[in-house]
């Protein structure tokens, strides 16, 4: 596999051009779009990759789309960042638009590599560390909520109960204060970001830029909430600096993202400003919260149905928890990382369930994608979940199997590492990883230590659906909890 330079290669054999690529026919004007429905583009592309191969083409409207469906193209393009691939101006533009300063996820050049240390540094595991009495609070809000459900013989919304956790757990961290949606079942601010990931999704899908043209109730409601947010996130940072001046010793030790991104933004070559810390105040929240409510879901989904695997993970729950008196609060970033198997659980919900089932990159130059001439400009549309459901690398792929994720002889994890990539790979590599699996595991040793899963179920009794909106979630999860005797 090779990425380089259209010049550089006069010697090699003459590129393919994207004409001649298989793929599905074009419409005119709307090329492939309206053979995609938004809510499965995922799943359609997917069953296109099987169709006409692991390389092929479809138009988006005018825009021209290589699509990629090889984890080793994949992985060449991601570490090719951000000097020859960029994501797509789209997503900056329409936060932009949206009135949202835009942080990381939307950086590009040198703007994103002093917002990478800035965030980096924040997300170091010291500084994780010192987050953990706030993730554990909010696991034990999750567990009295879950406790009152028990009680009251209440169906819990999965996802939307997880939802909760991670916005609690993420939203605190930003904001650097106290955000409690689990037990008050409301958070204003929360109720006002609810409304901009779905819009951001429509508005970078739409064909026609109809908000332009007329604005719904549901757009003038967006305004305000994206008002109302910048107004929160610029009196939190206020707050957070008022924090810092007043007590030195807070520098040395920052207590929540806010405070070390503000250190970090504060050395003197950091080149970056309080714009920057606000817009990546937004970014946590938009990239950390449904990411990891989802995996959650997904993983107890995926356990309910799979009881031998459960049985394990509960066992292994209890051996770490004996070591510990049984005490939650005796837990530590460095015991959680002895999880191994609920560790394994989670790599394989995410090779299955991945958040992000594809990815989308624009080239920033003439340049070739094995053997194939892609001009500056083209978009690469990376679907995700290909490789990663084939039997060459996961025998049994459809099947859910953590222990191909546990270190044994017969186990070759470094390749199912570079097959599977549900956090990215290269230089963009998801920095919240690490907080994310924290984040997992906590919940899942409460769930485990305090209840036996009585049901999962879906709307319709069957398999569970997945729906794509800014990640891939299951529709309708609901589950039922005993209390463990
Ligand atoms: C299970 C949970 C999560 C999953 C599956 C996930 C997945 C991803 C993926 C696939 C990317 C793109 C990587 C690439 O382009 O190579 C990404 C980027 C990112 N994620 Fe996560 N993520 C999760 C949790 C989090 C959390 C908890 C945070 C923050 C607290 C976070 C913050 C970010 C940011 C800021 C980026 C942009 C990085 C950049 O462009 O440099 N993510 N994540």
């Amino acid at each position: 596999m090779t990425i380089k330079s259209a010049t550089s290669s006069s010697a090699t054999p003459p590129l393919r051009q994207f004409k001649d690529l298989p793929g599905p026919r074009p419409w005119p004007l709307v090329g492939n779009a309206l053979q995609i429905k938004l809510s499965r583009m995922h799943q359609d592309i997917e069953d296109w990759a099987q169709q006409y191969g692991p390389i092929f083409k479809m138009h988006l409207g005018p825009t021209k789309v290589l699509v990629i469906a090889d984890h080793q193209i994949e992985t060449a393009l991601l570490k090719d960042r951000p000097d020859s691939f960029r994501r797509p101006k789209q997503l900056v533009d329409t936060l932009e638009e949206m009135g949202l300063q835009s942080g990381l996820l939307t950086a590009e050049g040198q703007t994103w590599k002093d917002q990478r240390r800035m965030v980096m540094a924040s997300l170091s595991a010291n500084n994780v560390r010192s987050y953990f009495p706030s993730l554990l609070k909010v696991t034990k809000r999750l567990q009295g909520r879950w406790l009152n459900a028990v009680d009251t013989d209440t169906t819990i919304d999965l996802q939307a109960d997880f939802m909760r956790f991670t916005v609690d757990a993420i939203a605190g961290l930003s904001f650097g204060s106290d955000i409690n949606t689990l037990e008050t079942d409301d958070d204003e601010i929360q109720r006002h970001l609810d409304k901009i990931l779905p819009t951001l999704f429509k508005r970078v899908n739409a064909l026609v830029p109809y908000w332009r043209i007329i604005k719904s109730p549901a757009d003038r409601q967006l305004d305000r909430s994206v008002a109302l947010v910048n107004e929160s996130i610029n009196g939190f940072i206020e707050k957070a600096r008022a924090r810092l001046d007043s007590d030195s010793a807070r520098r040395e030790q920052p207590q929540n993202l806010l405070e070390s991104m503000l250190v970090a933004a504060d050395k003197s070559d950091s080149g970056v400003n309080n714009n920057d810390v606000a817009g990546n105040v937004i970014t946590m929240l938009l990239a950390g919260e449904e990411t990891t409510a989802t995996t959650l879901s997904w993983l107890i989904y995926l356990l309910k149905r799979n009881p031998e695997a459960l049985k394990c993970a509960q066992q292994e729950v209890q051996s770490i928890l004996a070591e510990l008196d049984d005490d939650l609060d005796s837990l530590t970033p460095e015991k959680l990382n002895e999880l191994k198997f609920i560790e394994a659980c989670t790599l394989e919900t995410l090779r299955l369930k991945p958040t992000g089932p594809f990815d989308v990159l624009v080239a920033l130059e003439d340049t070739e994608v094995a053997g194939i001439a892609v001009p500056k400009g083209m978009w690469i549309w990376v679907v995700c979940r290909h490789d990663t459901l084939a039997e060459h690398y996961f025998p049994d792929p459809k099947a859910f199997k953590p222990q191909r994720w546990l270190k044994t002889e017969d186990n070759d994890l470094a390749q199912s590492r570079r097959v599977s990539m549900p956090f990215g790979s290269g230089p963009r590599i998801c920095p919240g990883r690490y907080l994310a699996m924290l984040e997992i595991k906590l919940a899942m040793v409460m769930l485990l230590k305090n209840f036996d899963i009585e049901s999962v179920d879906t709307p319709d009794g069957g398999e569970a659906k997945e729906i794509m909106s800014i990640t891939m979630n299951p529709v309708g999860l609901t589950m039922k909890l005993q209390k463990r005797l």
